[in-house]
Parts: C-alpha cells; structure tokens; sequence
C-alpha cells in the first residue's frame, strides 16, 4: 500500500500581512510513501538534487523529529518525491516540506493528528505560521501564533483571483532576508504599517482585489529592507502595474514576486511579462482550495 501525500506550496506576507497572512497556490510538492524495510527517499522531479543523504533530508529530519516528539519509532519507507516547487525562492518549499514531514510521521506512527495538531506542529517548526498554515488548508488564512506556538488561523476559500509569480534563477535564503530586517520600528512608523496589514486583511475578505493591490504595495514591515536584494523588484512592479496588475509584491522573504491580475488578462499579461523579464520563469497560478491531501494509491 501505498500514501499519497499531496501539499501546496504557498505565497506569504502578500505584503504587509508580515509572518501572518499566506496564500496556498496550485503549485504543489507529492510524496509517494511506501513503507519498507529500509529508509529510501527518491527525487522524481529533474530540479532535485541527487545526492540525498536520508539522515539530513528535511522530510525524513521533520517525521524523526515528530516521532520523538509523540514517544514512537518511526518505521522506515520508501519516498518518492515530485515537486513543483523551487527551492529557497518564496514559494514555501520548507514549508511545504514540513507539513508533509509531519504527514509522513502521521500516516507511519498511526498518531491521529488534529488539523490544529497539523498548524501548531508545522507553524513552531517554521517559527511563524504565515506559509504553514497555507500548506495544511489552502486558500487564503490569516493567523496570529502564541509565543506557546498556538496558532488561531482564519481560513478563507473562493480567492477567485489570479496570481502570477516571477520566478528569478537565483536562490534567497530566509535567514538571510530576515537578517536585514530592523529589530525595532517606532510607534509612529509601526501604526501606519499594522493599518496597512489591516487594510490588506479586509480587503482580501471583501473581495475587493484593486484595493488588494495596492495594499500589497504599501508594506512597511519588511519589503523597503529587501528591496535591494531582490532581481529587478523596482522594474518587475511597475512593469506589472502597466500591464494590468492590480499590484505586485514579494512572495514571503523573495527573491520571488507576485502580481494579483484581474483573470481576463492572464493570458497577455503572462507573455508581455515572459518578453519583458527573459531570465525570470513567470508562471500563472490560482490558490489551491484544500490543502494537504492524503489519498491510498494501490500498489502491484
Ligand atoms: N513571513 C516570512 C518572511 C515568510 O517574510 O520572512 C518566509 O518564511
């Protein structure tokens, strides 16, 4: 017997809604689990490195680590891995690899996880639980996290918008994209960037994707610190903005970007952006509607 494990990859902040608002987009990482006798991890996907060392694989580090963490051996399988998303570009490819970690622990140790089991253990795991949150619900969620690490999320479907992400051919590591950040903003400063993140907020649950846009051009928490380090971010916006978005922003720490556009341009926006930006892959995408997915697939 055989596990299909199905998880979306994610857009954070969308702007101002800094470590707390995620998107899940229909770009998605699947494993096949097979239990076996001995540990086995596979790259289907031609973008995965091939020299895999199962005891540092990040699927394989998270599912030990919640094995330990509910008392249980983790029985050894066999995984075989797909994904459509790249690695260290905003698309919450970590994320999305822990919240299928703890699925593999899940399914293996028989631990009868709660959805709320599934955001807490994956948002601790990130140490904030905008992306994770995403992964394991899809659509839309909005979440705040305790310093316990409970996360409160208010998950939204129907995001009937399109989104398209520029892609850049260079990695960012999170750690790095935080490492620029302030430590501290003053109040003054702080109110006109949580207004905006609030502004954001209702847009989004008011469908009203224009003013979405523009929110998401008005962070103040965390884009003026990065802008420098992401390929073409003045360009990539306003090139956007002529071609019809309704705005542009980061996706979570970058180097990638996403545009919200109104769905009757996807087409002609996608190859005016293709022609503009030759060494970004820009890709269109929907928010995925459910999440991780868990199906049997029966084997020979
Ligand atoms: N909210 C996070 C950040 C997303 O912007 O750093 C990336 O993990």
């Amino acid at each position: 017997m055989t596990w299909r494990i199905v998880v979306p990859g994610s857009t954070a902040n969308l702007g101002p809604g800094f470590d707390s608002i995620g998107l899940g987009l229909s770009l998605y990482l699947q494993l096949d689990v097979t239990p076996q006798d001995e540990w086995e991890i596979v790259h289907v996907s031609e973008h995965l490195p091939t020299d895999i060392v199962i005891e540092e694989h990040l699927i394989y580090c998270i599912a030990k680590q919640i094995a330990d963490q509910y008392g249980k051996q983790l029985p050894a399988c066999k995984i075989e891995m797909t994904s459509e998303l790249p690695f260290a570009r905003g698309l919450g490819s970590s994320a999305a690899a822990i919240v299928a970690g703890i699925e593999v622990a899940n399914l293996l140790c028989d631990l009868h996880l709660t959805t709320q089991d599934r955001l807490n253990l994956s948002s601790q795991i990130e140490g904030h639980p905008d992306n994770a949150t995403a992964s394991v619900l899809g659509g839309l969620t909005i979440s705040s996290m305790t310093k316990e690490g409970v996360v409160d999320t208010l998950h939204v479907n129907n995001v009937d918008a399109s989104f398209v992400v520029f892609i850049p051919n260079v990695e960012l590591k999170t750690s790095e994209a935080r490492g620029v950040l302030p430590a501290q903003f003053d109040r003054g400063y702080a109110v006109e960037a949580s207004a905006n993140a609030n502004m954001l907020a209702a847009s989004l649950m008011a469908r009203d994707f224009k003013r979405v846009g523009h929110y998401m051009e008005q962070d103040r928490f965390h884009e003026p610190f990065r802008a420098t380090l992401i390929p073409n971010y003045d360009d990539i916006r306003s090139a956007a903005k002529e071609a019809g978005a309704y705005g542009t922003a980061l996706s979570g720490a970058g180097p990638t970007m996403i545009s919200i556009i109104p769905t009757t341009i996807e087409q002609v926006f996608v190859t005016s952006m293709q022609q503009r930006f030759q060494n970004h892959d820009i890709v269109l995408t929907k928010a995925d509607e459910h999440g991780i997915q868990v199906t049997t697939i029966a084997t020979m």
